[in-house]
């Protein structure tokens, strides 16, 4: 095996800058708009138990595992998944399932960055007054083209924003790590946080005496917050918790890999991976839980939000219900809107950035590409595929998307990456790698959990995800044993694919129908997987990974 000399590369420019940028990774949406969503469906404080439970024996883990993977890759001058793994082993089916890192990373990032749009949209629209005026549902639907009689539209106005996120995004991928991504994290966070904890403070002390409050706040705050063991016994509270776990984390995407690949060899990365996933918790379960749900039950009443979150709209009501409820808070209505909003959007951006970086730095990296125009090509691939999810929107398309990239590919990613890195990495090399020149000493304990606990977790989720039924899971193994057929939820892996409950063909009267549009997504999103694999592929060709880097001063040989 041959030695090379260590790769020169851009680096963080300080310790405070890369822990915002990691956590401004981790806080997104997710942490605003999903986490609640889902812990109201879910049953509120059933939802808890479960959520803490993975985020310690699943998420803390394969953080640590991510950042392992990232700053060993880096050193050998990788900064994206597929020149990482395949520094793991001598497989040359390695760097495939770094595919992963990058397919999950662009296709979220398409219908992501939509999202993100609608934020920027719905900072202007609060600030010049549009929701005194107009019935925010109504606007919602029409703003996403999504009132049509059509599965298709081209909403010119949803098209403006998108584009202008998408320019935004790639302006400062193109400045670099330092005056890019650093900064927009130095500026995004702490208003992120400052806009939080002003909506949260002036939301929860919200009272009788105040106008249109006909509940406590903090009813919806206990609903989420009081710890049930309900939840315990509930595989389908698991998925949802595992699953909002991953998404909330960022992990089993590729970005911290990313990340943590422009890190020295001997920089910290307990303490880091532990601060950031920390400060993401803090964000997620404090003020993710101290907006939404407790406005909404001050002036809906907490049944009206159960019922409206019990039937999945808890999303949409981030953007169709509390625009109208600011409208009672006077003439400081339309700046909470702005800073409701303008909150959502920066905690969108330093996330879409993560995501853009890594098909960046592949780009750099591995093709040769000059950053600017790596960072073009991000921002048009990235357009290519988000206009699928605006024009289909009405379809389901953004659906499709939000499922195979940022639901199931995070889970399968997420397993391989947890095995190659106990198993094949091995376990002893791969706890020396990490625990070297942390600031933090992990608990040995955890070592076996990552070798053991954490794969067998995400295996059950995995399997519970594939075969989710539509009724109990009692009721289903029942059904078995009696009939010999298993009742898949329509919302499982296997049911999506069989398209359970469906009816239609792929078009009617020559207008593309639901199914319609999620085969096309699907036809999509497996080509773009094949086609990153192929770029992969031509990228490693004929080289040599087997080389090892050469030790620095005075070290053992790595
Ligand atoms: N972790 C990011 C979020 O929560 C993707 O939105």
């Amino acid at each position: 095996m041959s030695e090379v000399p260590r790769p020169k590369q851009e680096r963080w420019g300080t310790r405070v800058g890369l822990v915002l940028a990691v956590a401004g990774n981790a806080v997104g949406l997710g942490n605003f708009l999903r986490f609640p969503a889902q812990a109201a469906q879910n049953g509120g404080g059933a939802f808890l138990i479960p959520y803490l439970i993975s985020f310690v024996l699943m998420g803390l883990p394969l953080l640590w595992v991510e950042w392992a993977i990232g700053r060993h890759g880096g050193q050998y001058g990788h900064h994206a998944a597929p020149g990482m793994f395949a520094r793991m082993g001598r497989s040359r089916w390695l760097k495939y399932v770094g595919v992963f890192g990058l397919f999950t990373n662009l296709t979220v990032a398409a219908y992501y960055c939509y999202i993100e749009s609608w934020t920027l949209a719905y900072v202007y629209h609060s600030l010049v007054g549009t929701f005194t005026q107009t019935d925010p549902k109504h606007f919602f639907d029409s703003y996403l083209g999504a009132n049509e009689a059509s599965l298709s539209a081209v909403p010119r106005e949803a098209l403006c924003w998108f584009l202008a996120t998408l320019a935004l995004n790639t302006w400062i991928l193109s400045r670099g790590l330092v005056k890019g991504v650093e900064l927009a994290a130095k500026i995004g966070m702490p208003l992120l946080l400052v806009f939080g904890a002003v909506l949260a403070i002036n939301g929860l002390t919200l009272g009788p005496g105040d106008p249109g409050v006909i509940e406590s706040p903090l009813a919806g705050l206990n609903f989420v917050w009081e710890p049930q063991t309900s939840g315990l016994m509930n595989p389908s509270t698991w998925l949802a918790a595992a699953g909002q776990v991953f998404f909330t984390l960022s992990v089993g995407m590729g970005s911290i890999h990313c990340y943590a690949a422009y890190l020295r060899e001997r920089d910290d990365i307990t303490l880091n991976a532990t601060t950031a996933g920390s400060v993401n918790e803090f964000v997620e379960v404090i003020l993710g839980s101290a907006i939404l749900i407790p406005i909404a039950t001050a002036y809906l009443g907490l049944n009206v939000v159960q019922a409206a979150t019990a039937g999945g709209s808890g999303f949409g009501m981030a953007f169709t219900t509390l625009p109208t409820l600011f409208n009672n808070w006077g003439a400081f209505g339309p700046f909470a809107g702005a800073m409701w909003f303008g909150l959502l959007f920066f905690a969108g951006v330093t996330s879409s950035l993560a995501m853009g970086q890594p098909v960046v730095a592949f780009m750099q990296d591995e093709l040769k590409v000059r950053r600017a125009p790596a960072a073009l090509g991000f921002g048009g691939a990235t357009l290519l595929l988000g206009l699928l999810c605006v024009i289909l929107y009405p379809g389901g398309a953004f659906d499709e998307f939000d499922f195979w990239t940022g639901t199931f590919s995070l889970i399968i990613f997420a397993f391989l990456e947890v095995i190659i890195f106990g198993w094949i990495f091995g376990i002893d090399r791969g706890w020396a790698e990490l625990q070297r020149g942390g600031d933090l000493k992990l608990p040995n304990f955890f070592k076996y959990v990552i070798k053991y606990v954490t794969p067998t977790f995400i295996g059950v989720v995995l399997l519970g995800a594939l075969l989710k039924p539509s009724g109990s899971w009692g009721d289903a193994v029942g059904s078995l044993f009696t009939s010999g057929s298993w009742p898949f939820d329509p919302g499982s892996v296997i049911g999506k694919l069989l398209h359970t409950g469906a009816t239609e063909g792929n078009f009617d009267n020559g207008e593309i129908t639901h199914v319609g549009v999620e085969n096309l997504s699907r036809i999509v999103l497996a080509t773009v997987f094949v086609l990153i694999a192929l770029v992969v592929r031509r990228a490693f060709k004929g080289r040599d990974l087997s080389t090892r880097l050469l030790a620095p001063e005075g070290d053992p040989k790595p």
